[in-house]
C-alpha cells in the first residue's frame, strides 16, 4: 500500500486470508514459543495489526495465502547498506586462504568517499528493494564508510531519508590520512563528526576489535553518543576474543554484534544483561570465521537476534532467510530460536517492541512464504521462499521519506 494511498483512504483495511500456519511470536495467541495459529487471518489498517482470528475474516483487500505460511517480516538490525564500490576480488583472495582483516573497509572508503549523492540513493534503494524482496521489513543502516565529517553525514543523509534506525559509526576504521594518530581520530569522532552526525542518527556504534579500536576509545565514543541523545551499539567479538561484549554490557548497548567469539564469562555479563546478543552468520560464513555456539547463550537467558550484516566486504547478502538458515545448521539454534532471533529477536536488538510479532496492536509487517512452514526456511536453503512482503520498504524506496 503507498502511503499516498494510505493518506487518502486511512480507513482501507488488508486480509491476509487463509494461512495454514501463521506465526504470531505470541505463545498466548497458539501454538508453542511461536505462537502459531492455523487456518488464520491476519487484517491490517493503517500499517497495524488490528484482528488475527480464523480464516475467513473481511477486508477491503485481500491477500490469499492459500494455506500457506505467515510470519512476521524480518527485522534485519545491522547493516552497512550505504556505500560505493565492489569487494569480489577480495572474498574470492579469501576463499583461497587469506584471511579477512577488516582494512578492506579503507578500499570501501575510498569508493564511497569517490561516490555523489546521488549514485549512493540509487544503490542504497536497490538493496533496500533486494531486502524487501527477500522478507525484510526493517532495517538498521550504519554509516562508517565516510570516515571524515563531509562524508559521514552524507552517508547518515542517505540512510536517514529511508530508515528510523540510522547508526552514526565513525569509529568503524582509522582512516589512511590518521594513521598513528588513533586517538586523534577519536577526538574528531566524537567532537565535530557527531555534531555533524547526531541530527540524522538515532544510534551511534563503534567497531571494538584489534586492527579497529581499543576498548577505552569505543568506551569514550559510547559515551560521547550517549551525551549527544544517541542510543548505543557495539561491534565486538567478530576476530578473536576481546572486550567489547563486557563493554556493551557495562554501557547499556541495546545490542552487541558478532558474538562470534564468546567465552564463560561474556555469556554470564550477556545473561544478566538487557544487552541483546547479535548474530551475524553470513559474516562468519564469508570470513571463514568459526561459527559461534548459539546453544549457550540462549540457555542462558540472553536475548538473541540474527542480522543480515549486509556490507561489501564481510557479509555481501540482504537474506535473512540464508542467516536463518545457517544459525540452524551451524549454531545449534532451533528452526523456532532462529525465526525469533529474525524477527522478534531484531525488534528487542532497535528496541522496537511493536515489531517482530503479528498480534493486535504490532505493526502490520508480514511475510507470505512459498512454503507451508517456518521450517521450509532452513529445510530449503538458498531457495527464494517469500512469495509476499507486506510491509513498508518499498514505499520508502519511493517517497525518500523517513521509515513509519
Ligand atoms: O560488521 N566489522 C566491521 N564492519 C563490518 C565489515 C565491513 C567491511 O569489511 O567492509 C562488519 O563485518
Amino acid at each position: 500500500m503507498s502511503s499516498a494511498h494510505r493518506e487518502t483512504q486511512p480507513e482501507q483495511t488488508l486480509v491476509i486470508d487463509n494461512i495454514g500456519s501463521l506465526i504470531t511470536n505470541d505463545p498466548s495467541l497458539g501454538r508453542g514459543p511461536l505462537g502459531i495459529v492455523e487456518d488464520a487471518s491476519v487484517v491490517i489498517q493503517d500499517g497495524l495489526v488490528i484482528a488475527v482470528g480464523p480464516a475467513g475474516a473481511v477486508a477491503d483487500q485481500r491477500i490469499d495465502a492459500d494455506g500457506a505460511c505467515v510470519l512476521p517480516g524480518f527485522v534485519d538490525s545491522h547493516t552497512h547498506l550505504v556505500f560505493a564500490g565492489d569487494r569480489a576480488e577480495e572474498f574470492t583472495q579469501r576463499m583461497a586462504g587469506a584471511p579477512y582483516e577488516g582494512g578492506g573497509i579503507r578500499v570501501t572508503t575510498d569508493a564511497t568517499r569517490a561516490a555523489n549523492s546521488g549514485e549512493l540513493h540509487r544503490l542504497t534503494k536497490l538493496r533496500l528493494i533486494e531486502a524487501h524482496q527477500a522478507g525484510t521489513t526493517t532495517i538498521e543502516i550504519k554509516s562508517g564508510y565516510g570516515l571524515n565529517v563531509v562524508d559521514e553525514v552524507r552517508l547518515l543523509e542517505v540512510a536517514d531519508s529511508y530508515v528510523e534506525d540510522a547508526t552514526f559509526l565513525g569509529a568503524h576504521l582509522l582512516p589512511a590520512e590518521f594513521d598513528g594518530r588513533a586517538d586523534d581520530y577519536i577526538d574528531l569522532v566524537c567532537g565535530e563528526m557527531l555534531d555533524a552526525s547526531a541530527g540524522h542518527a538515532k544510534w551511534i556504534d563503534a567497531f571494538c576489535e584489534t586492527g579497529a579500536f581499543d576498548v577505552d576509545q569505543c568506551r569514550t565514543v559510547l559515551e560521547a553518543g550517549k551525551a549527544a541523545g544517541l542510543g548505543l551499539r557495539l561491534h565486538g567479538n567478530q576476530l578473536g576474543h576481546g572486550p567489547g561484549v563486557q563493554l556493551a554490557v557495562e554501557t547499556g548497548c541495546a545490542s552487541v554484534d558478532h558474538c562470534t567469539y564468546l567465552d564463560g564469562a561474556d555469556i554470564d555479563a550477556l545473561s544478566g544483561s538487557s544487552t541483546v546478543a547479535t548474530f551475524l552468520p553470513a559474516a562468519d560464513f564469508s570470513t571463514r570465521q568459526p561459527y559461534p555456539d548459539a546453544r549457550q547463550v540462549i540457555d542462558s537467558g540472553a536475548t538473541v537476534a540474527i542480522a543480515s550484516n549486509c556490507n561489501p566486504g564481510s557479509s555481501y547478502t540482504t537474506s535473512m532467510s540464508f542467516c536463518i538458515a545457517i544459525a540452524v545448521r551451524e549454531m545449534h539454534m532451533t528452526i523456532d530460536e532462529a525465526v525469533q532471533a529474525a524477527t522478534v529477536g531484531g525488534a528487542a536488538a532497535l528496541q522496537r517492541p511493536e515489531l517482530g510479532r503479528l498480534t493486535p496492536g504490532s505493526a502490520g509487517h508480514a511475510v507470505v512464504l512459498e512454503a507451508p512452514s517456518h521450517h521450509h526456511l532452513a529445510y530449503r536453503p538458498g531457495v527464494p521462499l517469500v512469495r509476499h512482503t507486506v510491509g513498508p520498504l518499498l514505499d520508502l524506496v519511493g517517497t525518500g521519506s523517513p521509515q513509519a
